[in-house]
Formats: C-alpha cells, sequence, structure tokens
C-alpha cells in the first residue's frame, strides 16, 4: 500500500510511520518539517519530503509529491498545530499558521491525492476532542479548536462527495496523548495514552475501518468527555 502521513517527524505521526513501515508491504510518504527522526529509522520503505505547510511554496511540493506516487492507497493528515493563547491576545498569524496547517494543507493534500486514488482508498484526518460537538472545551484554544472543527466537518462533506468514486473519508478526534505538542501547550499535563497507543488503534483504523465507516467523526479519547 502507498500511505501518505503527514506530521510524520515527531509524537503520533512518528509513531504512525515506525508501524506502518514495520510491513515491507507498504509503501510510506512521511511529510515534516523535521525528519532527523524518520531518517535515523533508516527504513528503505519511507520516502521523506520536507514540507513546511505554512511556506508559500507548499501547495508545489505536494503536487510534486503526488506526481511521483503511482497511487494513493491511503493519506494521514496528522500534521497540527496548536497554539494557545487567550481569545483577546490571537493574532492573524496564530490564525493564520492554526488553519494553515489544519486545515488547508490536509483541503490541498486531499485534493492533488483524488487523481491517484481508487475504490477502498481511506482518508484519515486527525481531529481533537476540542473540535468536536458538545465536548468539553479549554480556554486558550479558539484558534485550534475551531479549526479543528472545520477538518470535521470537512470530512462529511468530501465523504458525501467522494463517495460515487468509492474513496472513503473518516477523522478522529483525538483525546490527551502524552506528546510533545501537549506538553508545550500544557505542561505538567499529564495524559492518559502514548503516542505508541495511539498510535496502534489510528495504523488499524487506517487500514481497516474504511470498510466498516465513511464520513464520521470518531471520538477516541480517554480524557475528554
Ligand atoms: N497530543 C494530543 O494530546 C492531541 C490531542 C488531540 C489531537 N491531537 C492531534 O494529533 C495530531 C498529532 O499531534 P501530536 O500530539 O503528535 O503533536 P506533535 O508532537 O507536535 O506533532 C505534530 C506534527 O505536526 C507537524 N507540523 C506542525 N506544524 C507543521 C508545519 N507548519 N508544516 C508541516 N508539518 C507541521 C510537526 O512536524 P515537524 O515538527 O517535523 O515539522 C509534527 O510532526 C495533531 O493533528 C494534533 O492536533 C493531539
Amino acid at each position: 500500500m502507498n500511505i501518505i502521513v503527514t506530521g510524520a517527524g515527531r509524537g503520533i505521526g512518528f509513531e504512525l510511520v515506525k508501524k506502518l513501515s514495520s510491513n515491507f508491504d507498504n509503501k510510506i510518504y512521511a511529510i515534516s518539517r523535521n525528519l532527523d527522526q524518520i531518517e535515523a529509522l533508516g527504513a528503505t520503505n519511507i520516502m521523506q519530503f520536507s514540507m513546511d505547510f505554512t511556506s508559500e511554496t507548499f501547495k508545489e511540493k505536494v503536487d510534486m509529491l503526488v506526481e511521483e506516487i503511482d497511487s494513493v492507497d491511503i493519506i494521514i493528515n496528522n500534521a497540527g498545530y496548536l497554539v494557545n493563547k487567550p481569545f483577546s491576545e490571537i493574532d492573524l498569524n496564530d490564525l493564520q499558521n492554526s488553519y494553515q496547517v489544519n486545515v488547508f494543507a490536509p483541503f490541498l493534500l486531499i485534493q492533488a491525492a483524488k487523481p491517484k486514488m481508487k475504490a477502498g482508498s481511506h482518508v484519515v484526518n486527525i481531529s481533537s476532542m476540542g473540535g468536536f460537538q458538545g465536548s468539553a472545551k479549554f480556554p486558550g484554544l479558539s484558534a485550534y479548536s475551531s479549526s479543528k472543527a472545520a477538518i470535521a466537518n470537512l470530512t462529511e462533506i468530501l465523504a458525501e462527495e467522494l463517495k460515487e468514486e468509492g474513496i472513503k473519508v473518516n477523522c478522529l478526534a483525538l483525546g490527551a496523548v502524552q506528546t510533545e505538542m501537549l506538553e508545550e501547550a500544557f505542561p505538567g499535563y499529564q495524559a492518559p495514552i502514548t503516542p505508541d497507543e495511539m498510535a496502534k488503534f489510528i495504523t488499524q483504523f487506517a487500514l481497516n475501518g474504511g470498510d466498516y465507516f465513511n464520513g464520521k467523526i470518531l471520538p477516541v479519547s480517554l480524557s475528554t468527555p
């Protein structure tokens, strides 16, 4: 299978790449800004693509990447940007970065890859409980949570638009996972699950979930109700 994973450089994305690449039938297209950890794995079935989703050239780079791939079986839109600031302090730059990484990049990546996807292909968008309607909300996350709600909604509309072609699109709304993102945003907070454990679930879901779900926003959370 040809599998694109964004946010592959650290946290959940890195663990996803490790798991998916352990099956040598899989070819992993790993996207991140920092690929040092991926490089250190030394796996021959991992293709590395250095990309900053906030840069002006990112759309061209996405198109170049997709051109190199014959077919795309799975996309895991895992890259995420979190800014934790009171609403009155969020500036345009914070908003632009949040929406660029959390919404525009997955939108444009799916759009570019779509011609290479066939019936049975699966897009997994990684959202957050913060972007899940009716969940508990956390002050400081107005840019982040609203952008995560947007990717959840995009999931539903794409599932509808792509259903005739048999392409499945689902969204996982994660609860707290002990990653650098969480530690940077909420120092000292202890999450009930490790990146490795979360990646185990996402890997299985990405491989099999498309057979059972389409257009679904599924909470995957031991923390936020
Ligand atoms: N951890 C949690 O508690 C939690 C809860 C709910 C949802 N999530 C979601 O789960 C996903 C993974 O998060 P994580 O906790 O593993 O976070 P993380 O450790 O901070 O990893 C985020 C990844 O996103 C990539 N990224 C960020 N900005 C980017 C940019 N401008 N261009 C390209 N890539 C960029 C980073 O890549 P580089 O640094 O290599 O560029 C990094 O690999 C995110 O979508 C996050 O919102 C996490």
